[in-house]
């Protein structure tokens, strides 16, 4: 498969051959291997990030002509890479192969004057371009094709799925049509970037790195942008020995606890971004949360953000659920799948409340390919005995080892289709008895619940936390009942091609969708429940205690 961007070429990594396989699939990163070799997560993040700062946003006029463009920006440098997309505006994503020439473009262009207003100079990489053509001759440039950002309508893709020959192709079809592009996650990178370049003026050296679904292998497009600042590489060098007679040490502000240093930060954070931050709106500072982050909208990009500081464990599940997802050819369309279905049937939300996050939902999906026999995918306790010297993680007191060499992950010998997983994974959740055990993929087995919450699922790494303390019983009562209302109802409607709804067509439009009456009052519920869980969570001071983390 190919994966076409701006004027070249990249081949994506075709996944790993099995039974179950659909014709067409193209991973979502473009280039994941070298020679022989799986690259591993912090080596491509490494390189998207390098790739990032490398690169500018230009707002275009609506008409431009894309040579003209090309060869004006050449004068600084060569334009290695370069798409079109459009939000509320249209843009041009610049990737140059320097990255002194983006210096060379910030020399040579200037701040704007407005004659009424005030304005706030920030050298970004952020750049607005007009035309000097008078606006007839424009009108008449040939018009660039913009890669779409945000998802296609659930009914555009009805007809494709009902078209499908089998649900696998159905759940391949979907992934296809719904996961984050090429384009959308380099967009995501550069964002993360922009911040990064804000962040520095405070604390020169940090990085900000994306997490979450951005690069989890399992987001849709149109996720929130969970990124965090990453202050390690300053921290590091603290107390390290020196040679010599003297020790020279940064004087430094000593705050009582790492929370509320953590809090300071992204307070700085929040107030620059606010004042000063080009394209960065509605901020907001949820600092009293159990991990405190700020949100905001970058509206260039279109991108809902969730920053914190001070969280290299979320860093790591990510890795970890990223690690899952390439391991074999069959977690990421079931995952995704599930996910959809989820957010159909509102199981999950973006809103804080009594709903199961998608992280929740995603460990979901693992522990039951864990459980399959033969199991598809490892414990993470095995993972972590394949692990080498250099993978050796603590954080925070927790442990978080675990391989990051792919290649050293046997495949599995299990050949079930995702049409037979797809149903047994509701069957699964259908029958499961959440009243006594907790799931556990570090273990790969339930285990007797060590507190009293409806839905117990262990953290991967901090173990005393439960990922899902904030569904209620009657919350998870109603995913068991979905969950068998649609292991019955796919198995009913498993036969396509057809022009009526079947297999994952039928299930994403939901049993509620075939009586009108009761679709209107399940929505209402749905509603009621949402502005309830809403309501709470604001009692609960902006989260406090409410979930484990809180940036869905
Ligand atoms: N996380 C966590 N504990 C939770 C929820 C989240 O540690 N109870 C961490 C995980 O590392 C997760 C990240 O926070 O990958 C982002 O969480 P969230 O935004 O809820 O999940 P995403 O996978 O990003 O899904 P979504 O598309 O809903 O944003
Ligand atoms: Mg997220």
């Amino acid at each position: 498969a190919e994966v076409r961007f701006g004027s070249t070429e990249v081949a994506a990594v075709a996944p790993v051959v099995g039974e179950q396989q659909a014709p067409v699939h193209e991973t979502p990163a473009a280039d994941t291997v070298i020679g022989l070799r799986k690259k591993t997560f912090s080596e491509i993040l490494a390189e998207r990030q390098e790739q990032a700062k490398r690169t500018v946003l230009i707002n275009c006029p609506l008409e431009i002509n894309e040579k003209k463009l090309l060869k004006y920006l050449s004068t600084h440098g060569n334009v290695k890479n370069h798409f079109f997309y459009k939000t509320h505006a249209p843009y041009a994503v610049i990737e140059f192969s320097d990255a002194d020439s983006i210096a060379s473009v910030q020399d040579s262009i200037h701040t704007p004057h407005f004659e009424h207003e005030g304005f706030v100079p920030f050298k970004s990489r952020i750049f607005t371009l007009t035309s000097r053509n008078p606006p007839n001759v424009a009108a008449q440039e040939p018009s660039v094709h913009h890669h779409a950002q945000t998802i296609m309508r659930f009914g555009d893709l009805m007809p494709k799925l009902c078209g499908a020959n089998s649900m696998s192709d159905q759940l391949h079809i979907l992934t296809e049509a719904f996961q984050l592009t090429e384009e959308n996650i380099r967009l995501r990178f550069l964002v993360c970037s922009l911040v990064q370049d804000i962040a520095e003026a405070y604390f020169p050296g940090c990085v900000v790195k994306p997490f979450g679904s951005s690069v989890n292998s399992f987001g849709k497009l149109g996720c929130d942008l969970d990124m965090f600042l990453d202050l390690d590489d300053i921290g590091k060098n603290f107390g390290r020995r020196k040679t010599g007679p003297f020790n020279l040490e940064y004087l430094i502000k000593r705050v009582p606890t790492q929370r509320v240093a953590t809090q300071r930060i992204l307070s700085a954070i929040a107030e620059v971004l606010d004042n000063c931050g080009p394209g960065c709106v509605g901020v907001q500072r949820i600092l009293q949360a159990r991990c405190p982050l700020v949100k905001f909208s970058h509206q260039p990009s279109g991108f809902q953000c969730d920053l914190t500081a001070n969280n290299r464990i979320a860093l790591k599940s990510t890795e970890l659920l990223y690690l899952y997802g390439s391991l074999d050819p069959r977690v990421r369309p079931l995952v995704f799948s599930v996910r959809c279905w989820a957010s159909a049937h509102g199981i999950t939300s973006s809103i804080p409340g009594h709903w199961i996050t998608n992280f929740a939902l995603t460990i979901m999906v693992l522990f039951f390919l864990q459980k399959r026999k033969p199991c598809i995918i490892p414990t993470l306790d095995q993972l972590k005995g394949l692990a080498d010297p250099e993978d050796k993680l603590t954080t925070e007191g927790h442990d978080c080892t675990f391989v990051s060499n792919l290649n050293k992950i046997e495949p599995t010998r299990n050949t079930e289709t995702l049409d037979v997983l797809l149903v047994e994974f509701f069957q699964f959740y259908g029958k499961f008895d959440f009243k006594k055990y907790s799931l556990n993929i570090r273990k790969g087995k339930e285990q007797l619940k060590p507190e009293a919450a409806a839905l117990h699922i262990q953290n991967p790494f901090e173990k005393n936390l439960n990922v899902s303390k904030n569904v209620t019983a009657p919350f998870l009562d109603k995913f068991v009942t979905l969950a068998q209302e649609s292991a019955w109802l796919v198995q009913e409607k498993q036969n396509g091609p057809s022009s009526m709804p079947w297999g994952l067509a039928a299930l994403l439009q939901g049993p509620v969708a075939q009586n009108a009456n009761r679709k209107v009052k399940v929505n209402r519920a749905q509603t009621i429940q949402q502005i309830r869980g809403l309501l709470d969570s604001l009692k609960s001071n902006g989260l406090k205690g409410e979930r484990s983390y809180s940036t869905q």
